[in-house]
């Protein structure tokens, strides 16, 4: 296998999908693999390589399958293991790849490691966190804030508290006891032996706590997830594993492990990782007409190991987090894109990405064309893709979760059941509404956003500089103006955004490209030639180009 081959992921567009709000196959108002492997035509044209699942497992569904009560079983409103199956060979047989949520961090309570803990059932008694006074760990910050006064809910059967990173019904795992570990560890197997091509492991930096600590980012934590990692390599090589740390760059960068100094060694934690606080900083420099934001923060992201890959996004199925930036920053972000106290939840604002730009076509493009060109393999959220909007009358995160908009038919065309007996109702508030906004709509239209996507998508896929290039920023023209200039194997890719609402005229320093003639990937005009001077390019309000030279 080639070096490029063997790290396909480098190169991928991501979707990440949430099956209950895909397609409905069996019309009970639910989506299930069925219904998603119906529509893998769809997600096929559209390009993407990869699909990231939401939790498909045995849950109560109190934190829509985050909490998780059976590792081994798809849940039943999601269909069968046999449709599972029959969902992940259709998606293989189309060249998709498939990874799937992983959750190490907690279980439902309603888990039977649990249950059995709280009685004191052996081997289960110590499977969890226990405390007889919940007063450890206090220097741990608690992250669903708006919902949880404490990282410990007392459980009155096992007269003991138990310790929790997120909802009091989703008590973390003790990862200090072996057997949890082992537990993990084949539940990892069993999915990989399913097929799969990876996971997207989530809220990793939370499994170990140690007193005095944060608790996060431990380096017994990091261990362990190295040792996730070398069973992937060594029993499934060629998987992937994707790490949802939402901390600062320098907090991440150990999540690709390797040598912390020597960045030629190669990474043997995640292969990937989410690169969360850019994605804030995509919005603050586009609402305030200026690149700092971002210039600023991948300056200051660490370089990382040569077969490791940053993700990004502008928006995922959680509240766009607001936890990597400063105070200041969040009360900004805050006040422009979040002015009702309805679409803020936690440190985060709970809308979708055409909604947070007004609908705006040229913002909604801009934002995504960044997504594209900076370093990093993109992942697109389902139905941003389309320009989907967010329903802020839901609770929790429900509001951008909303079925999927396939055509102006009932439901959406999502699904036959009545209408009443849908998960969520469908959007039908203009300008969102599904009979303007859906998928049959934008295919029919060659100027629709949808065909925009599918074009970047087409043209990140011919130019391997987009996935593997360096960066480095052009910092001459005026700061509205987000210049900057990828390399890779001799191909040089040089990227302009507008980030204001006002024509802007560039002069690039091309000193080093004298002679060549840059050609637009876009559209394929090709401009004049790069002399001696200054180079000019004119770009119009919220405009992109991406120049090949
Ligand atoms: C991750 C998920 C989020 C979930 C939480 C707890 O942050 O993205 O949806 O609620 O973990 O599992």
């Amino acid at each position: 296998m080639s070096e490029e081959s063997s790290t396909w992921y480098k190169d991928a567009v991501f979707y990440e999908l949430y099956i209950r709000a895909f397609a409905d196959g069996n019309g009970d108002g639910k989506g299930d693999f069925a219904g998603l492997t119906a529509r893998l035509d769809y997600l096929q044209e559209l390009g993407v390589d990869c699909i990231w699942l939401l939790p498909m497992y045995g849950s109560p569904l109190l934190d829509d399958g985050y909490d998780i009560a059976d590792f081994y079983a798809i849940h039943p409103d999601y269909g069968t293991l046999a449709d599972f199956c029959t969902f992940i060979a259709a998606a293989h047989a189309r060249g998709l790849r498939v990874i799937v949520d992983l959750v190490l961090n907690h279980t439902s309570d309603q888990h039977p490691w649990f249950q059995a803990s709280r009685r004191c059932q052996e081997p289960y008694t110590d499977y969890y966190v226990w405390s007889k006074t919940g007063q450890e760990y206090a220097n741990a910050r608690i992250i669903f804030l708006d919902s949880e006064p404490s990282n410990w809910t007392f459980d009155p059967l096992r007269g003991e508290y138990y310790w929790h990173r997120f909802f009091f019904h989703q008590p973390d795992l003790n990862y200090d006891n072996p057997a949890v570990q082992a537990e993990m560890l084949r539940v990892m197997r069993y999915w990989l032996d399913l097929g799969i091509d990876g996971f997207r492991a989530d809220a990793v930096p939370y499994l170990f706590e140690r007193a005095g600590t944060n608790c996060e980012n431990l380096p017994e934590t990091h261990a362990f997830l190295r040792r996730v990692r070398a069973v992937a390599d060594t029993e499934y090589p060629g998987k992937i594993l994707l790490a949802e740390a939402n901390q600062w760059p320098e907090d991440v960068r150990p999540y690709f492990g390797g040598d912390p100094v020597d960045p030629c060694l190669p990474g043997d934690e995640f292969n990937l990782g989410f690169h969360f606080p850019v994605m804030p900083r995509l919005y603050m420099a586009l609402r305030q007409h200026d690149r700092s934001a971002i210039v600023d923060i991948l300056q200051r992201t660490p370089p990382i190991p040569g077969n490791c890959q940053w993700c990004t996004f502008l928006r995922n199925h959680d509240e766009l987090t607001l936890e990597m930036v400063t105070e200041e920053e969040r009360q900004y972000l805050w006040r422009e894109y979040a002015p009702e106290p309805r679409m803020r939840l936690n440190l985060g604002i709970r809308r979708r990405l055409a909604p947070l730009v007004d609908n705006d076509r040229r913002r909604i493009e801009l934002l995504n064309s960044l997504l594209f060109t900076l370093p990093g393999s993109p992942i697109i959220y389902y139905g941003d893709e389309i320009g989907m909007g967010d329903n802020i009358w839901l609770p929790d995160r429900n509001g951008v979760r909303t079925p999927m908009q396939w055509d102006d038919g009932p439901n959406a065309g999502f699904s036959t059941s009545p209408a009443e007996s849908l998960y969520a109702p469908v959007i039908t508030a203009p300008p969102y509404d599904y009979a303007c906004i859906n998928v049959a709509a934008q295919r029919a239209d060659p100027g629709s956003l949808l065909h925009t996507i599918r074009h970047f998508i087409q043209v990140r896929k011919l130019h391997p500089v987009f996935g593997r290039g360096d960066l480095c920023f052009l910092l001459g023209p005026p700061r509205p103006v987000l210049a900057f200039l990828r390399s890779y194997g001799g191909a040089t890719l040089l990227a302009l955004h507008n980030l204001s609402d006002g024509r802007q005229s560039c002069a690039l320093d091309l000193s080093a490209f004298i002679g060549q003639v840059p050609c637009d990937l876009l559209n394929d005009a090709t401009l004049p030639a790069i002399g001696a001077g200054p180079y000019a390019v004119e770009l119009p309000a919220y405009g992109y180009r991406w120049l090949g030279i």
